[in-house]
């Protein structure tokens, strides 16, 4: 294949990963960007393979296969529910991969065409420095996440007296080896640097609290794709450059998002420890709860003429999507007006939320953000929570302590009355008790909220 024609057919696989994430950024048009972006590996897979300078194709071969198939075993097994981890593990492998390339070069560079050993490229040695601090902190880092995700570690942040000095510290002599190694090339500079990196790596999600792991996704996200794009320089790759450098800006816009949505900014959630350090104000007052049955709730439901429905995380583990969707068109056809309200970090995963409804046919129209939904619930007869927790709590904006303190919430408890679907008491992801449980305006429907939706359908 022409170095002319590989240039064209990389700039097609570039344009269609464009497409292929336009497409992702609205329910109605993901498929299509999934298409767009299984065309643009396959065109940008096909050329490499077809350059001149691959002569061997067993290796690749096997690697396709083994790889193809853990990939495939992954896809058909994993639950909803374990996505983010599942990506936190995938960034870390992207992150490894840019270490490793960045360690071949380093070793081998007349095979990079990048010069000869102790005779590296300027260029290409900056280009190693930065794909390497990148590639190791992001591999290290995900792996903290996944760990956390997975709750094979606590979610709490992990704090130390002078933790942002040492950190800064670590930071700077990083930048000060990448500089050395840039004038002299030493491998055990190098090594140093790697192994600082991969320690940052670990340092800078640990402090990170459980609540504000949206950030840290979206942001490990947003260095896989430099690092990717790292790997691009070294490997002289163009389409590599492309998707790592749209990976990483769009990761680093969802980044933002996310730090909006949470209400941080970025450099306090990057520093570490928000909201870990103070003690939480225990819950005083009453705390009697009103429980009820789904028969309350139908009849409630039916003769309301507004309901707004609140899904969370409990909607994802219980797959309730489903029979939420049947209760509220039963309820419509009762003459009822229902409208979803998706708070932006409901779940575990950006968009999460929307993706389930969209899964259940709810329609686009009735699906409505925080900020366009917010102001109409004081004026909504009920609030219907199910399955949500953190993303209702009024002790983001009273208590100044709690970990998910400032968090732009919905105001549920402004409904006239309150449906509160959950199987116990026990907190959410921040872990944190939610005042709203024992409002006088608050019924409490305990029980799994797949079995709860039906039961109220039945009940209707
Ligand atoms: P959470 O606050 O985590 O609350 C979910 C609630 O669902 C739990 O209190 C649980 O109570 C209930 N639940 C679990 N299984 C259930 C089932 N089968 N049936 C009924 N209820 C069930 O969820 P949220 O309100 O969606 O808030 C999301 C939280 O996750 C935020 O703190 C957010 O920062 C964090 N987070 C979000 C993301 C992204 S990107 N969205 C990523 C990481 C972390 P019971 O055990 O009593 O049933």
């Amino acid at each position: 294949m022409t170095a002319n024609l590989a240039a064209i057919l990389y700039l097609i696989a570039g344009v269609c990963f464009i497409m292929a994430l336009r497409g992702l950024s609205s329910p109605g048009t993901a498929r299509r960007g999934n298409l767009f972006g299984v065309i643009g590996m396959v065109v940008a897979v096909g050329t490499t393979l077809a350059q001149p300078g691959v002569d061997d194709y067993l290796w690749i071969l096997i690697g396709l296969g083994v790889g193809g198939i853990i990939g495939t075993v992954i896809a058909l097994k994993i639950p909803m529910t374990a996505m983010p981890q599942l990506m936190a593990g995938f960034h870390s492998l992207v992150g490894l991969a840019a270490v490793l390339v960045a360690g071949a070069a380093l070793l081998s560079p007349e095979v990079f065409h990048i010069g000869a050993v102790g005779d590296i490229r300027f260029i290409s040695r900056i280009e190693m420095s930065i794909g390497v601090i990148i590639g190791a902190l992001t591999f290290t880092g995900s792996l903290v996440a996944f760990a956390k995700l997975q709750e094979l570690v606590s979610g709490a942040p992990l704090v130390f007296p002078g933790q942002h000095l040492f950190n800064l510290l670590v930071a700077v002599a990083i930048v000060a080896l990448a500089v050395i190694f840039c004038v002299d090339q030493s491998p055990t500079v190098f090594w140093i640097m790697t192994a600082l990196a991969l320690a940052f790596g670990v340092l800078m999600i640990v402090p990170i609290g459980g609540a504000d792991m949206p950030v840290v996704i979206s942001m490990l996200n947003s260095y896989s794709g430099w690092a990717a794009a790292g790997i691009g320089f070294t490997l002289e790759n163009t389409v590599l450059i492309i998707v790592g450098a749209l990976v990483g800006s769009s990761g680093a816009i969802l980044s933002y998002i996310m730090c909006k949505a949470m209400n941080r900014s970025f450099v306090s959630v990057i520093l570490g420890g928000f909201g870990g350090g103070g003690e939480m104000a225990e819950l005083t007052g009453d705390k009697t709860v009103r429980p009820g049955s789904a028969d309350d709730a139908a009849f409630i439901m039916k003769n309301a003429s507004s309901v707004i429905i609140v899904p969370g995380y409990g909607l994802a583990v219980a797959q309730a999507q489903h029979a939420v969707r049947e209760m509220a068109d039963m309820l419509k056809a009762e003459g009822v007006e229902v409208r979803y309200a998706v708070h932006p970090v409901a779940g575990r995963m950006p968009g999460h939320m929307n993706v389930l409804l969209a899964e259940a046919n709810v329609p686009y129209e009735d699906v409505f953000e925080l900020d366009d939904i917010n102001s109409d619930l004081p004026n909504t007869d009920v609030a219907f929570v199910v399955g949500a927790n953190d993303v209702t709590n009024p002790l983001a904006k009273t208590d100044p302590q709690s970990p998910i303190a400032g968090m732009p919430i919905l105001d549920v408890e402004r409904a006239k009355t309150v449906l509160f679907v959950k199987r116990s008491l026990s907190p959410g992801y921040a872990g944190i008790d939610n005042p709203v449980f024992y409002n006088q305006n608050t019924m409490m429907l305990f029980g799994d909220a797949k079995k709860m939706a039906e039961e109220i359908v039945k009940a209707i």
